[in-house]
Parts: C-alpha cells; sequence; structure tokens
C-alpha cells in the first residue's frame, strides 16, 4: 500500500521519540512492502520561533493532505510561568484538533505484564486492567470564551457542551464496547454542572440503541477513586476534554509510566498519533525518554488510519518482547533492572526495530 505520513515532531521530547516513531514506520514498510513516504512539519514553540504561529498555515495544509500524522508533544517553559504570553505552543495543538475535527481521542491503557511491578499499584489490583478512554477532544472548557477583568483579579472559563458533540463521540464509544466487553462507563459531574447534565443526557437516550452494551455512570471524583481502587471494572470510559484529560494521567500509573501511553485523535479527517505525555522539559535532550508511547502510537496508526491489523499486532509484538527481554529506559526501570538491560531513547527504539 502507498501511503503518506507527517511527521510533526513539534517541542522537547518531541523529536526524539518521534525519530524513533518514524524508523518503526520504515522497518513496518519494509517488512510488509509497503511504499511509505514522509514529510515534516513545524508546530509549538519550534513553530512560534521560525513563524511567530504555533500552528503555521503551511502545517495545517500539510496535515490536512496526509494520510496519518505522528505527532509528538508541544510546549515550552519559558511560557508555563508567563501568563501574558501572547501566543503559546498549545494553542497549535488546540487550534490543530479543532480544524482537523479531531473529537475523538482513544486512549487505551494497554499493561504490560513485564510491567506489573514498576507501578506504583500493587500487582494483584491491577492485573488484567485493560480499558480504552475516549476523551472527548474540542470542545468543553478548553475551547470555551475566556475572560479576564480590566483590573485583572477575576477570570473565566466557560464550560459549553452541545449535544451533537457529546452524540458523535459517545456513539464512537459504545461502538468500540461492542468489539470488546461490552461495558460503557460515562463519567461526568452530573449532580453540579449543567453541562455534565446535558452530556449524562445524551448517554441516556443512546443507550436502548445498544442494548448489548452495559451501560454505568460515574462522577469524575469517584472515577478517580475507583480506577486506582479497582482498574479491572473499567471497559470503554467516555468522557469530557477536561475530565479526560486528567483521568488518563491517573490511568497512565496503571500502564507504568506516561512514557508508555499512546493515544490516536480522530474525527473528521486525518488521524493524528501521539502519545499522551507533553514535551517533558525536564529530560529534553539527555536521551532517556521512553520512546515506547510514539511506538504504539505507530501501532495505533497503523491500525486505525490504514487498516494495517497486522502491522500493528507486529509493532505491539516488539514492544511486549523488548520489555519480556528485561530492556528498560529509566522511567519504567525497577531498582534491580541490570544496567546493561538499562537503556536511552534510541538503544530502545534499535531493540524495537
Ligand atoms: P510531561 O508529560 O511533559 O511530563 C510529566 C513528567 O513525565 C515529567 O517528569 C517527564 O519527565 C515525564 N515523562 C513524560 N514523558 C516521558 C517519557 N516519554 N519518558 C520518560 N519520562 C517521561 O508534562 P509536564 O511536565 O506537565 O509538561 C511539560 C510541557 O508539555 C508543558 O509545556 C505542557 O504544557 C506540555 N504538554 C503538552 C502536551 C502535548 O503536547 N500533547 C500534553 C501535556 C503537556
Ligand atoms: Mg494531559
Amino acid at each position: 500500500m502507498n501511503k503518506h505520513i507527517l511527521v510533526v515532531p513539534g517541542d522537547g521530547i518531541g523529536a526524539e521519540v518521534t525519530t524513533v516513531g518514524k524508523q518503526v514506520l520504515e522497518a513496518i514498510a519494509r517488512k510488509f512492502n509497503h511504499e511509505f513516504t514522509y514529510d515534516e512539519a513545524l508546530i509549538g514553540h519550534v513553530a512560534i520561533e521560525a513563524t511567530g504561529d504555533a500552528l503555521p498555515a503551511e502545517t495545517l495544509e500539510k496535515m490536512r493532505t496526509a494520510d496519518a500524522v505522528l505527532f509528538g508533544a508541544v510546549g515550552h517553559p519559558k511560557y508555563d510561568n508567563d501568563p501574558s504570553a501572547k501566543v503559546r505552543p498549545e494553542q497549535g495543538l488546540l487550534q490543530m484538533r479543532k480544524e482537523l475535527g479531531l473529537y475523538a481521542n482513544l486512549r487505551p491503557i494497554k499493561l504490560f505484564d513485564e510491567l506489573l511491578s514498576s507501578s506504583s499499584i500493587k500487582p494483584e489490583i491491577l492485573r488484567g486492567a485493560d480499558i480504552l478512554f475516549f476523551r472527548e477532544l474540542t470542545g468543553d472548557v478548553y475551547f470555551g470564551e475566556k475572560t479576564r477583568s480590566e483590573d485583572r483579579s477575576t477570570a473565566s472559563d466557560l464550560m459549553i457542551y452541545h449535544k451533537y458533540e457529546v452524540e458523535r463521540i459517545v456513539r464512537k464509544a459504545f461502538e468500540a464496547a461492542r468489539t470488546r466487553r461490552n461495558k460503557l462507563m460515562s463519567v461526568d459531574k452530573a449532580n453540579v454542572l449543567e453541562s455534565s447534565r446535558l452530556w449524562r443526557e445524551v448517554v441516556q437516550a443512546l443507550t436502548p440503541e445498544y442494548p448489548d452494551v452495559e451501560v454505568e455512570h460515574q462522577f469524575i471524583d469517584a472515577a478517580a477513586m475507583l480506577l486506582i481502587k479497582d482498574p479491572k471494572r473499567f471497559d470503554v470510559v467516555v468522557t469530557g476534554n477536561l475530565f479526560g484529560d486528567i483521568l488518563t494521567d491517573e490511568a497512565s500509573q496503571i500502564a507504568g509510566s506516561m512514557g508508555m501511553l499512546a493515544s490516536a485523535s480522530v474525527g473528521d479527517s486525518t488521524g493524528v498519533y501521539e502519545p499522551i505525555h507533553g514535551s517533558a522539559h525536564d529530560i529534553t535532550g539527555k536521551g532517556v525518554a521512553n520512546p515506547l508511547a510514539s511506538v504504539l502510537s505507530v501501532a495505533l496508526l497503523l491500525d486505525i488510519s490504514f487498516g494495517m491489523k497486522a502491522e500493528s499486532e507486529a509493532v505491539i509484538a516488539a514492544v511486549d518482547a523488548v520489555l519480556k527481554d528485561g530492556y528498560r529506559t529509566r522511567d519504567i526501570a525497577d531498582a534491580d533492572t541490570a544496567a546493561d538491560k538499562l537503556l536511552g531513547t534510541f538503544a530502545m527504539g534499535e531493540q524495537v526495530l
């Protein structure tokens, strides 16, 4: 098959981990006789530095015409403590999601058995946990109107959802539940928030269309607690943008590390595949970032955008084999990991290849 992939490394460790992700794509193309072509584009801080814009028009155009986007991360410490910055790297990310209509963010929490002991949660609680999050990505408080009073002492962010926005992602989550264990948990804060009451109404209205799926409603605070207490009760989870953001960082500890979690953002046009972690400036340039989240994002890309199941499974199997062989990056290493099995970003990539 011929496919064109746009690689958008972005900032910080984004460049390091997408380099490995691209090497895996190249290896897959060789092994399975595909013709993959590549291009690169700027986003985030590096794009602001080069063009003044967090999402240059050229990048957006390349995204629209690619068959899939392999994405790194955006963000730079320069902006994090500067509330007055007018242009921010994260604006590029949000604008990309909006412009490409990427309303569904799929975040599988895949627990590799070999990493059971590297989580801070007890192995017997974790074993068998397998969760698929559907985080809504183009609505909620992230896109609602923002205000700041003239004297700058009052600020607001509008939490807003439209029925159609809830409906389309909830349908995707129901469909996914049907291919898994037929369980769907919808997470909201309907006891307090009106936008959450709308959310719950929509889920309730759709439920009769999926009689084979068992639906459970949880409030975000209770869901956050249950996730640690009993991760095995979760199958598919659907939730809004803000709750999904927080809940999936929490869930990363089920998989052992932020460096293990991949995501797929899909919707109206080109799918974007990226680790859930950010630009991690504390470890940028040190060569220690875990590239497996990017590698597993490649697995999602092959499966979802290209329909290449065998290729996708080959990538996951390679990650599994590397972990079984005992290789670890720092973030997933035990105290007793042998020094020769402790690898940097590119050496880990080599093992996967
Ligand atoms: P972060 O995800 O970049 O890092 C959190 C912690 O996890 C850090 O200690 C980091 O070293 C570690 N970590 C993350 N990825 C890792 C990997 N692959 N291997 C090993 N360790 C890893 O989140 P943080 O520090 O809150 O934000 C840093 C910047 O990234 C900020 O500017 C933020 O706005 C941005 N950000 C961007 C995201 C994106 O592009 N999708 C998502 C989250 C944050
Ligand atoms: Mg996040």
